[in-house]
């Protein structure tokens, strides 16, 4: 859970990074470097669990390093409602993926589960900002969202084995 999750933050902080090379100095700069600095936040902590707990990243954190980037560049050049319909789909697959995480936790592991309660909730914010700048308006909204979900999954599912 430690390695996904830290995949998946490491993956969260550079989307917002690309999104922020293209429109940081437009009207969206602040939401974008607000969303992302609570990425670095989740980042952080799950670096120190694996240092704490000896958990191996994943390998492919160069690859996350690359797509991450990519993808946030690639819908922020689409435009600013593409760039927010891509943080709805990433952040609804990882409030799906938190929230399972968290049913799996039991007593013994209290304190990881509040933490991934914590930024569940974080995360919800962020897709729930995407929603209210505009994201639903962006073009092809549905099936722009639906690809980006199915890979966050593929993502998720590779980061916890590789
Ligand atoms: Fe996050
Ligand atoms: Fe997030």
């Amino acid at each position: 859970m430690v390695r996904v999750d830290h995949a998946g933050e490491y993956g969260a902080k550079r989307i917002y990074q690309g999104q922020i090379a293209v429109l940081g100095r437009g009207p969206k700069g602040d939401i974008l470097r607000h969303m992302q600095a609570q990425e670095q936040h989740h980042l952080d902590t799950f670096s120190n669990l694996i240092a704490d707990r000896r958990v191996r990243p994943t390998a492919l954190l160069p690859f996350w390093h690359v797509a991450g980037f990519v993808l946030g560049a690639a819908t922020a050049a689409l435009g600013e409602r593409a760039a927010m319909a891509c943080t709805v789909a990433v952040e609804e697959a990882i409030d799906e993926h938190y929230q399972a995480q968290a049913a799996e936790l039991g007593p013994e592991e209290s304190g990881l589960r509040e933490t991934i309660e914590t930024f569940r909730a974080e995360e919800l914010e962020h897709r729930d900002i995407g929603l209210a700048h505009e994201a639903e308006l962006a073009p092809g909204y549905r099936a722009l969202c639906a690809v980006i979900k199915a890979g966050c999954k593929v993502a998720i599912a590779v980061s916890e084995r590789i």
